[in-house]
This record gives C-alpha cells, sequence and structure tokens, in this order.
C-alpha cells in the first residue's frame, strides 16, 4: 500500500530529522564548525520533505501519522545517543540512512507507478535525486 509504505517513509524522516539535530549539537572535533554547520543544512532539507510528504499522504487521502511513538513503532533508522561525535562517525552513520530513504522512496515511486499515481512518482523523483547527490557527497568525504 502507497499510504502505509509513506508513512514509513515519514517516520524514517522524522527520526532521521532528531538525529540529524542532536549531531549538530554533538559534533565534536577540529572540522566542528563547517560539519556543525552542514547539519544544520540537511536536517532543514528534511524538515520540509517531512512536510511534504504528510501533506502528500493527505491528497492522495490518506491518514499521515503524527506522533512520535508512532514513527519510533515502525522506524527504520536508529536514533543517535546523546553523547559527543566526531564527524566521520557521524558521516559513516547517516551515509547508511540516506540509503534507508532512497530505498523507502524506491519503494513508494515503484507502487505509485504501478497504480498510475504519477504525482506521487514524480515527488519521489525529487527525493531521489536529492539522496543520490547527498550519497554521493558524502562518500567523497569519507574517502581517504
Ligand atoms: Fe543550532
Amino acid at each position: 500500500m502507497i499510504t502505509e509504505d509513506l508513512n514509513l517513509f515519514l517516520s524514517n524522516l522524522n527520526v532521521f530529522y532528531r538525529k540529524l539535530q542532536n549531531y549538530h549539537w554533538n559534533i565534536k572535533g577540529e572540522d566542528f564548525f563547517n560539519v556543525h554547520a552542514k547539519l544544520e543544512e540537511l536536517y532543514d532539507d528534511i524538515n520540509e520533505q517531512i512536510d511534504e510528504v504528510a501533506e502528500h499522504i493527505l491528497i492522495i487521502d490518506g491518514q499521515p501519522l503524527g506522533t512520535m511513538s508512532d514513527y519510533l513503532e515502525i522506524t527504520q533508522i536508529k536514533e543517535a545517543q546523546n553523547e559527543k561525535i566526531c564527524s566521520k562517525k557521524i558521516f559513516e552513520t547517516i551515509l547508511k540512512d540516506y540509503c534507508i530513504l532512497s530505498e523507502n522512496a524506491t519503494k513508494v515511486k515503484e507502487d505509485a507507478d504501478n497504480e498510475k499515481k504519477y504525482a506521487t512518482s514524480a515527488l519521489m523523483d525529487e527525493y531521489l535525486s536529492d539522496y543520490g547527490k547527498k550519497i554521493w557527497m558524502i562518500r567523497q568525504y569519507l574517502m581517504q
């Protein structure tokens, strides 16, 4: 079901938002200033996507999940701990998280295409190129 897949995606986005801001607060090390600012940029993007996905669920006559307990029940993204963390560990973790989000968007797109819901499919295209670019950049960052 597209709405169920979108709600899973929405849950992952919400947990990921909290995780990115947690990292923004707890980043330590010599590249603090760059990464602190970059993380804010990343969670701002995710925040926009949260609103778009929830509203899209309503547009297609579904009901978006709206509580943290709903999100935590089904999320595939693991929360971050309350502890200082270096940028390498942050990017290794969020690389995997972006891959999960990309898989979510792919699944929604495949189902949407099968059901001829092309607006949903087109929305997923935006996310797939966004995540694709971020995954590429994070891999470049992690390269030695
Ligand atoms: Fe801040």
